[in-house]
């Protein structure tokens, strides 16, 4: 028999889009950093995970759930849709619940793109919109920010020029913070051309000043061409479980509960999710607590030099000047993980988690320390 004959050819037989992309590589993990640095605790401050934990209820939830971990998740699915419809004061036919924003940024692809369509995504922002985009055959067409703010005429601009179906908004935006003004947001769906939908990732929402932040709920509702995509990886601080849900209009729920699996939010999830919404004030408390570390680290590091972006999410974008990815390495060293700002094309900056008071003052005192390089 011909050996070579019966090898296949992989390459050959995956869909082209996909072939040069690189799966995303988390790095090494907490045990192997503390292994190589000999260090009893690692501060993730990397990853804009919430690190005041889950909120108060949810993991006495996830305990009681586990007894029912046989059964799949028929009801407590429509259950917690009909919990966020409450909570949101919407139809539950706009609810769409799912295993995280990046599973739903996946379900959108598949939702609307076919190859050679022309998606328009902001530079830089969530690196997964431009990843999947791609995947799913989109031609990606990115559009810088301005001032560190996402450039809602150029994004419209970009759509109409290229006929693109899918604009990416992240608001606020990753990794700078920004938040899109009430009027930037009615331009911008003026301006939004025939056949382009906006896909608004809103992962840091219930953070920013209620105030300040546009409520989408309503253009969803009306008809206009906007999904909201929201999680409860963030606020909730429920990242390890895995639950997002999509807001959309019920002519285009269906179609994205169609290409996702029947029930792919697992119990647990789906019990802390719920157990979080009994009680919304929490919500509030967190915001609050949230927003007093990042006017405390804002503070700390303008003290020692450094200037940060205003950020109406969990993070901070810093102005470390200089090689930022070696400061992280030498952060890592110390017991703190930071995101260098290169890796968003952003040389010179680090995206900071916020987190609770003392950690944000062990934090800055060591990032002073390693920018005067005063030994460990
Ligand atoms: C803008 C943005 N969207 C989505 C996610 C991931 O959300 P989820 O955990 O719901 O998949 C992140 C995580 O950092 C994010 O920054």
């Amino acid at each position: 028999m011909d050996a070579d004959r019966l090898m296949v050819n992989w390459v050959s037989l995956v869909r082209p889009s996909l072939v040069g992309l690189e799966p995303y590589r988390p790095g090494p993990s907490l045990s192997e950093l503390r292994r190589e640095h000999s260090l009893e605790e690692i501060a993730k401050l990397n990853w804009n995970e919430d690190l005041f934990g889950p909120l108060p209820g949810a993991l006495d939830a996830v305990r009681d759930e586990l007894a029912n971990a046989w059964m799949y998740p028929e009801q407590a699915y429509s259950d917690l849709r009909e919990a966020v419809a409450d909570w949101l004061e919407l139809p539950p036919e706009t609810i769409v619940p799912a295993h995280g924003i990046q599973a739903l940024i996946a379900a959108v692809a598949h939702t609307f793109i076919r190859e050679g369509d022309a998606v328009v995504v902001p530079q830089p922002t969530y690196g997964l919109y431009a990843q999947v985009s791609a995947g799913a055959g989109a031609r990606v067409v990115r559009v810088p920010n301005r001032d560190f703010r996402l450039d809602l005429p150029a994004l419209a601009d970009v759509a109409r020029t290229e006929s693109a179906k899918l604009v990416w908004v992240c608001d606020p935006n990753n990794p700078t913070g920004s938040l899109v003004e009430p009027s930037e947001w009615a331009e911008f769906l003026a301006a939004l051309p025939d056949g382009t939908a906006a896909v608004v990732d809103e992962a840091y929402r219930e953070y920013a000043d209620p105030e300040r932040r546009v409520s989408r709920e309503a253009d969803v509702l009306a008809g206009r061409p906007v999904v909201l995509l929201r999680t409860f990886s963030k606020i909730f601080g429920l990242a390890g479980l895995r639950l997002g849900y999509a807001v959309a209009h019920p002519e285009l729920a269906p179609f994205l509960d169609v290409v996702q699996e029947p029930f792919n939010v697992n119990r647990a999830a789906l019990a802390a999710g719920r157990a979080c919404l009994a009680h919304p004030e929490q919500i509030d408390d967190r915001r609050r607590q949230s927003a007093e570390a990042r006017t405390l680290l804002a503070g700390l590091l303008a003290e020692a030099g450094m200037e940060s972006l205003p950020s109406e999410a969990n993070f901070l974008l810093v102005h470390v000047g200089g090689d930022d990815a070696a400061l992280a390495g030498e952060l890592v060293v110390r017991g703190f993980l930071v995101r260098p700002g290169s890796e968003f094309g952003l040389d010179g900056w680090i995206r900071v988690t916020v987190g609770p008071p003392p950690l944000m003052e062990r934090f800055a005192g060591e990032l002073a320390a390693v920018r005067t390089g005063v030994p460990r």
